[in-house]
């Protein structure tokens, strides 16, 4: 069977009070829509069709997938008005499966239940649930076959107290909507062309349609608002903690971490509560995340420990690593095996090689820094001189003291020492002593101030 996707994303989306169209809103970092597009990937559809109205170009843009076919909706017509722009790109013996941009949380396996059952009539996925207001109500017969959908701004007060809903997903042959989408009629409270008449139309034609149950209320929830969006958001993120720990994750609170990305996780990774990953984050076994870190783009070694507090983005982190409370890795940053970043540090575009320390108040930027070396409090790299950027090399077992500015373009060799508080604006060879300080003179004698008397 060749199954082809049909994403209805045209609505405007007008109760989310934003410019940006509703499709686009994100749900864990990334568009609802995309999200929808990847589960029908998930059903390996031969072809997806995308049908755009409101910010269509910006929908377009925004995801970016050479995949998909798009096609527009230039008036909002109604669902099976939105369904039949895109059926002149539909193959004649496919089976179509129509979804929506703002129902996000539709599950791959829902899907495959309900086009495994559409094969040669339409077939609907409904849902009981506690609140049907708003929805189409599903009709049926004495002997229980579906009838049709009645909205719910055209039921009668006995339908309106039906509690199955449809769900607005449905799958049909191609045929089937080829033939009876052209003919639906607007007439209704809405004056809308309603996607579900086709099936009243299948049953008048002698045809059963199949029903399947969602898995859950909150697998068919639509966004309309941003308390809607917050219902989805909140659940995607309960479904992903739960996996993880399914998987072998210790989360000190699943309902305290947010994954906005893709998280891989080594065997036994523990992450501590409000802790946020974004983009692609890679730990390795046995590495733990203390509270409060956001890690965006970022790869962590095995045994690494991110302590309490600290931002990483584009970072690698070698094994045995230990970085913060209080750290901020900032892109380029790459930790050899066993490095340690302490707090109140800022890195960027450097390597700091193995077992390296860089354990308090310091600035490492630009910087390619050899293994053994230890930075004392309060170091700065001055890579900028306010139009272009220079780097610091530091050599294997360099030792630099506390409060040390290292002016770049600089090289310091292997085993160079730089005494506290020096200012070092020139190379350093191997195993040389740089100090760059006034010397100390002491008085003896001195008074100290008195205070005045009055
Ligand atoms: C629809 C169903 C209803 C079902 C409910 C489930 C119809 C007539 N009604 O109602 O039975 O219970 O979904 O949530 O189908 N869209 C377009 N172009 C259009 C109209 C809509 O692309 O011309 C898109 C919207 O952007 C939205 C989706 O289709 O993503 C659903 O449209 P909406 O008007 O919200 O349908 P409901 O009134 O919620
Ligand atoms: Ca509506």
């Amino acid at each position: 069977m060749n199954l082809e996707v049909i994403i209805l994303a045209a609505g405007q989306g007008t109760r989310m009070k934003s410019p940006l169209p509703k499709v686009l809103h994100p749900v864990a970092g990334r568009p609802m829509l995309q999200h929808v597009v990847e589960t029908a990937r998930a059903l390996q559809a031969k072809a997806i069709h995308v049908v755009v109205g409101h910010g269509a170009e910006q929908v377009r843009v925004a995801l970016d997938d050479s995949a998909l076919t798009w096609v527009t909706q230039e008036q909002q017509l109604g669902t099976g008005h939105a369904v039949l722009q895109a059926m002149p790109a539909v193959q004649p013996d496919s089976t179509v499966l129509i979804l929506y941009g703002d129902v996000p949380l539709i599950s791959a396996a829902t899907l495959e239940r309900l086009v495994a059952v559409a094969v040669s009539a339409p077939a609907l996925l409904t849902a009981r649930v506690a609140k049907p207001a708003g929805y189409g109500r599903i009709l049926r017969d004495e002997a229980g076959a579906l009838v049709g959908v009645v909205e719910h701004k055209d039921a009668s007060d006995s339908q309106l107290l039906i509690d199955e809903i449809n769900s607005g997903v449905l799958a049909a042959p191609a045929s089937d909507l080829q033939q009876y989408l052209p003919a639906i009629k607007n007439e209704n409270s809405q004056g809308e062309f309603y996607l579900p008449d086709v099936l009243a139309m299948a049953v008048a034609d002698g045809k059963a349609v199949a029903t399947c149950m969602a898995e859950s209320e909150l697998e068919i929830q639509g966004v309309n608002d941003r308390v809607q969006l917050n219902q989805v958001e909140r659940e995607f993120q309960r479904l992903q903690a739960e996996q993880l720990m399914r998987a072998g994750v210790s989360l000190a609170d699943g309902s305290r971490l947010d994954v906005r990305g893709v998280l891989h996780c080594g065997v036994d990774v523990s992450i501590d509560v409000n802790v946020v990953l974004e983009g692609v984050v890679t730990l390795g076994d046995g590495v733990s995340i203390g509270p409060n870190c956001v890690l965006r783009d970022v790869t962590v070694g095995e045994g690494a420990t991110i302590h309490a507090m600290s931002h990483l983005q584009e970072a690698d982190v070698g094994a045995a690593c230990s970085v913060g409370p209080y750290a901020r890795l900032r892109p380029g940053t790459v930790l050899g095996a066993g490095a340690r970043i302490g707090n109140f540090v800022e890195t960027k575009n450097a390597n700091i090689g193995l077992g390296s320390k860089v354990n308090h108040l310091t600035y490492i930027g630009d910087c390619d820094m050899g293994a053994g070396v230890n930075i004392g409090a309060g170091t700065i790299t001055c890579n900028y001189d306010g139009a272009n950027k220079f780097r610091t090399e530091i050599g294997d077992g360099v030792f630099v003291g506390s409060n040390s500015t290292l002016v770049a373009p600089l090289q310091i060799a292997e085993q160079g020492f730089i005494g506290a508080g020096s200012t070092v604006t020139r190379a350093v060879d191997k195993g040389e002593l740089a100090v760059s300080r006034a010397r100390q003179r002491n008085i003896s004698g001195w008074q100290r101030p008195t205070k005045n008397k009055d």
